[in-house]
């Protein structure tokens, strides 16, 4: 999803915004670009594709007096990834960077055409810096004009505007879409859509609330807030911790963070356990009065481990639980009873379709969580309470860790309601609290299980479609696998519950079909197994990820003995993660960049 950074200072600006966006790259973005304002004088420069590109094209680009400076790293909303789409938007005298959609920039384009604006691309973003130096003409000043143009604007934007007449200002606006500040000793002022490209740079950081737009100079920082009212900024410290984005040795930061897993879900149980209880000290238990039924909100693969959620709720606290996919939720009118503990699950935090739901919940009035692995996210900061996943940063766009983290939280909180609702005996938890310390080990990736995964995956770099299946939490642990192979291998894959194959999907059964059947010894493992049987005896070609061997099948991954299906879980989560990878790898494709996708999607 598209990136900005802002800088106004001494320093070398281009390097600090080329810097910049290179910590947002994980995002995902098709192209990217700077402007630089300098003693009355701009220059800037765009490139399709990776940053390199850009790196390029701005190596004879010297800045080394003080200047203001913007950049973006964009992902295609409107109109195509090309140069003259990418941003910064340039006006006569003005350039700006967008993230979000201006919902009515039709009719802003529009007119401004019919006064003879010739608009360059097909972005909605260009209205803004038309639209601005419209008002420009009509005021007293720029900030008078870019006051009267955010006024103008519907929809979500995080905006860094320059323009020439005050070549010493950048002028920002947020709504919607996250937008921080940075300052430091050296009076320098830094922006950026989230924290990483700060890191390092600032001491201290300023999170702009909705509504909240201004201008920087090197003497004042000047906000206002939504409604019109001067505001102090709010300065919090910023993290020095820079985590590294060297990848460790491995081929894609894919597979650094599958093998992270383990260490990184030892963080999450971290304080977290005790001998027969789960504690949270960031919430408190009176979030669960009154709580009738949990509804679960998300997207893509946090989704799925809503799924896993709603199993373990109702199984571990008897507490009526469901689960929902956030853009269907936003517009099918539901009823939210005040009952109901609303929890949104996000790995970024910025997701605009969950960020929806969850600002429709608090409107509805229920009590809110979010399970987030991003501290001082959207959602972080909207909700009621938050538990936060601790997974570190996940640069590969297909989630892994994060979906991991997310599951640990979950299996978590369900036994932290089950005491709460004393639905389980005391032993009982206990004996899940020792379970949840076994995973960590359970995720382990032994050299033995990649090679055999590794040589496998050549097999399957064809055929016309993929079903993963699996039974009750396997189910969306199914779901994940299918997604993680069709995000990053492009080839056709779908999870389907191993019960409901018979009521359609066997159809497609014949050697040409690849089945992923997930086979824990530890739940329903007869039934599984007959499904899929049934699959084998139709030809299709069966891949069996179990502990017990399976003649049936053409080819046998063999998971180690686990005392119980839960950690059977989470070692066939990795299997799947590397079966995934592999196959990728094999045929050529961007594991940590794939095509169309981007890491945190912030528009609907
Ligand atoms: C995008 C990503 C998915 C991710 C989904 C939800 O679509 O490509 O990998 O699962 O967003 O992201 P979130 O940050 O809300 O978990």
């Amino acid at each position: 999803m598209c990136g900005i950074v802002g800088y106004l200072g001494q320093k070398n600006t281009k390097e600090i915004l080329l810097e910049g966006l290179k910590e947002l790259e994980y995002r995902g973005y098709d192209s990217a670009g700077i402007a630089v304002l300098s003693d009355g004088e701009f220059s800037s420069f765009k490139a399709v594709g990776k940053l390199v590109n850009l790196e390029e094209k701005t190596k004879d680009f010297v800045t080394d007096a003080f200047a203001a400076g913007i950049g973006h790293t964009r992902w295609a909303t409107h109109g195509k990834p090309t140069e003259l789409n990418a941003h910064p938007h340039v006006g006569a005298s003005s350039y700006v960077v967008h993230n979000g959609i201006i919902e009515n920039y039709a009719p802003l384009k529009k007119e401004l055409q019919n006064e003879g604006v010739t608009f360059l691309s097909q972005t909605d973003t260009e209205v803004i810096v038309h639209q601005f130096e419209k008002n420009q003409k009509k005021s007293t000043n720029s900030f008078e004009a870019f006051k009267k143009t955010i006024s103008e604007l519907e929809g979500a934007y995080a905006i860094l505007l320059v323009t020439k007449s005050e070549d010493d200002t950048i002028f920002f606006a947020k709504n919607g879409s996250p937008m921080l500040m940075g300052i430091n000793a050296e009076n320098e002022k830094y922006f950026a859509s989230s924290d990483t490209p700060l890191i390092g740079q600032c001491s201290d950081v300023n999170y702009f609330e909705d509504g909240d737009y201004g201008y920087v100079n090197a003497d004042e920082i000047v906000i206002f807030d939504k409604m019109g009212n001067k505001k102090e900024p709010h300065f919090t410290k910023l993290s020095t911790n820079k985590l590294s984005a060297q990848k460790d040795g491995y081929r894609f930061f894919m597979e650094k963070e599958i093998y992270e897993q383990s260490s990184v879900i030892s963080d999450t149980l971290l304080g977290r356990l005790s001998e027969d209880a789960v504690v949270f000290d960031e919430i408190d238990t009176s979030l669960f009065d009154s709580i009738n039924e949990i509804k679960l909100c998300a997207c893509g693969t946090s989704y799925h481990s809503a799924l896993c959620a709603s199993y373990m709720f109702e199984r571990h606290a008897k507490i009526k639980t469901s689960v929902e996919v956030a853009s269907e939720l936003r517009y099918r009118e539901p009823v939210l009873t005040q009952d109901t503990l609303f929890v949104v699950i996000s790995q970024s935090g910025e997701t605009a379709d969950t960020l929806e739901t969850l600002k429709m919940a608090k409107a509805a009035g229920l009590k809110t969580l979010v399970i987030c692995n991003v501290d001082n996210s959207s959602m972080v900061r909207m909700a009621d309470a938050s538990i936060l996943t601790r997974a570190g940063v996940e640069k590969g766009v297909a989630s892994t860790k994060a979906f991991a983290t997310q599951v640990v939280v979950f299996w978590m909180l369900s036994l932290y309601v089950a005491k709460r609702n004393n639905s389980m005996q005391t032993q009982e938890i206990a004996e899940q609290i020792s379970l949840l310390r076994e995973i960590p080990k359970s995720v382990i990736v032994e050299d033995s299980m990649h090679e055999r995964i590794k040589r496998l995956s050549k097999r399957y770099l064809h055929g016309h479609g993929f079903f993963f299946i699996g039974r009750d939490l396997f189910y969306p642990l199914a779901l994940e696998g299918a997604l993680k192979l069709k995000e990053i291998s492009y080839l056709h894959a779908e999870g389907y519950p191993s019960g409901e194959m018979k009521h359609g999907p066997i159809a497609l059964a014949d050697p040409e079909l690849f089945t992923i059947a997930l086979l824990p010894k530890h739940l329903l493992y007869e039934k599984s197994r007959s499904n899929a049987e049934e699959l084998s005896a139709r030809d299709s070609t069966i891949c069996a990820i179990s502990p017990i061997e399976f003649d049936k099948a053409d080819d046998f991954i063999k998971t180690k003995e686990h005392g119980h299906y839960m950690l059977e879980f989470f070692e066939m989560m990795v299997v799947v993660q590397l079966l995934s990878l592999e196959i990728s790898i094999r045929l050529g494709n961007d594991v940590d960049m794939p095509r169309n996708l981007a890491k945190s999607v912030t528009v609907e």
